[in-house]
């Protein structure tokens, strides 16, 4: 059978960018002969409409089943008064808890033709392409105890920061596993100088590789002398895994090396299914865009991008992957552009769909 794709474009530019990533899903099946059984679904407010959730059990359970789910957007303006029970976010929410998606892939990647958007000189940023595993289902923003609490005749705000060692060596096999999949190289971000969470972190990373991916070439760095790295030469990673909260910061930062929003994909994995493939939900890191929802402006690279990480982490089709990422590199040179991209000396932008079909053109050409 073929493999299996869930499409949740969800609300606003969700849609108008997602079909666009259905052009190449159609390109691909015709040119290049890679077939993949498609279904689509509602999620967040547009299933909130049509079935007062933002996510029915029946959906989660396609998504459960999917050898990938690719999601749009959620949310919007006419979905703010909602109770929070319902709210659209709720969809997605569901989703990542309930595949259990602990591991956040957020690559920064920096194409030629928009270096010079990065707030860092182009020879820093062009060419960047690395990608930030973020541990996304523990840590700090879910240990307990947690709360504010009276401490003698004042409150005392209380997080923890816990970590297991099953949960580190999950999220570290993932980064290695990525990593074979990419240049096998993997630096380890925590504080293990100050944190008893980063000596255990560092032990089990440690222990993780040496026991299973010594191929992979491993080094450790504390986590603020990583953000210094990052700014000041990030090409010297590849693949970095941390905890959620230094992954929070860090990719934040990482993304903007890069540019615009609308060019930014990211990837949640999780464990892997009886098939071998990870569990795993791509999708564009930026929302629904209600102020350009409806006109045609969206970019569609995010989600494509979202799309060509789904080629090569849950697919193992990493040259076509590679393909979908030079046809979007060659028109960034072309100089075709969507509003988002345009500097402050304007020009003329293409729409979402010229976008899209400037893509497939140069797909035809490769
Ligand atoms: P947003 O990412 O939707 O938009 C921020 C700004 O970036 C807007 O000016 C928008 O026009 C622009 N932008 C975003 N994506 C773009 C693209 N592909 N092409 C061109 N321009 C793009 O974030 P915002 O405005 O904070 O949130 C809007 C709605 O989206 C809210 O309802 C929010 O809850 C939801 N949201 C959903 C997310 C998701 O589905 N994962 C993530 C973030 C926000
Ligand atoms: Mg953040």
């Amino acid at each position: 059978a073929n493999p299996s794709i869930l499409i949740l474009a969800g609300d606003g530019i969700g849609p108008e960018v997602m079909a666009e990533v259905k052009k190449i899903i159609g390109w691909m099946g015709d040119k290049r002969g890679i077939h993949f059984d498609v279904s689509e679904d509602l999620v967040g407010g547009c299933a909130y409409d049509a079935h007062g959730t933002p996510l029915t059990d029946a959906t989660m359970a396609r998504a459960q089943a999917a050898d990938a789910v690719l999601l749009g957007a959620v949310g919007g303006p006419k979905y703010d008064k909602l109770d929070f029970s319902v709210k659209p976010e709720r969809g997605l929410l569901r989703l990542r808890k309930e595949m259990d998606l602990y591991s956040n892939l957020r690559p920064a990647q920096c194409f030629d033709a928009l270096a010079d958007f990065s707030s860092l000189k182009r020879e820093v940023v062009a060419g960047l392409d690395i990608v930030i595993v973020r541990e996304l289902t523990s840590g700090v923003y879910f240990g307990e105890p947690r709360g504010i609490f009276k401490e003698g005749n004042e409150r005392v705000g209380i997080n923890t920061q816990r970590y297991t060692e099953s949960e580190i060596a999950r999220v570290a096999r993932s980064a290695f596993e990525l990593a074979r999949k990419r240049n096998n190289k993997v630096c380890s971000m925590e504080k293990a100088n100050v944190m008893e969470s980063g000596i255990l972190w560092r032990d089990v990373v440690t222990e993780v590789h040496d026991r299973e991916y010594p191929d992979v070439e491993l080094s450790h760095m504390y986590a603020d002398a990583g953000a210094m790295q990052l700014c000041r030469w990030p090409k010297q990673f590849d693949v970095i895994v941390t905890d959620n909260l230094f992954g929070d910061l860090l990719s934040d930062a990482a993304a903007m090396l890069t540019g615009s929003l609308g060019m930014l994909p990211s990837a949640s994995l999780g464990a892997p299914m009886a098939n071998g493939r990870p569990k795993a939900l791509y999708e564009p890191v930026h929302g629904s865009a209600p102020d350009i929802a409806g006109q045609g402006k969206a970019n569609p690279i995010a989600c494509i991008l979202s799309f060509a990480m789904a080629l090569r982490y849950s697919f193992d089709l990493g040259e076509e992957a590679t393909r979908v990422e030079k046809a979007v590199e060659k028109v960034l040179a072309d100089g075709v552009r969507t509003a988002d991209l345009m500097g402050p000396e304007g020009g003329s932008p293409v729409s979402t769909g010229q976008m899209g079909d400037a893509i497939i053109s140069a797909l035809d050409a490769s």
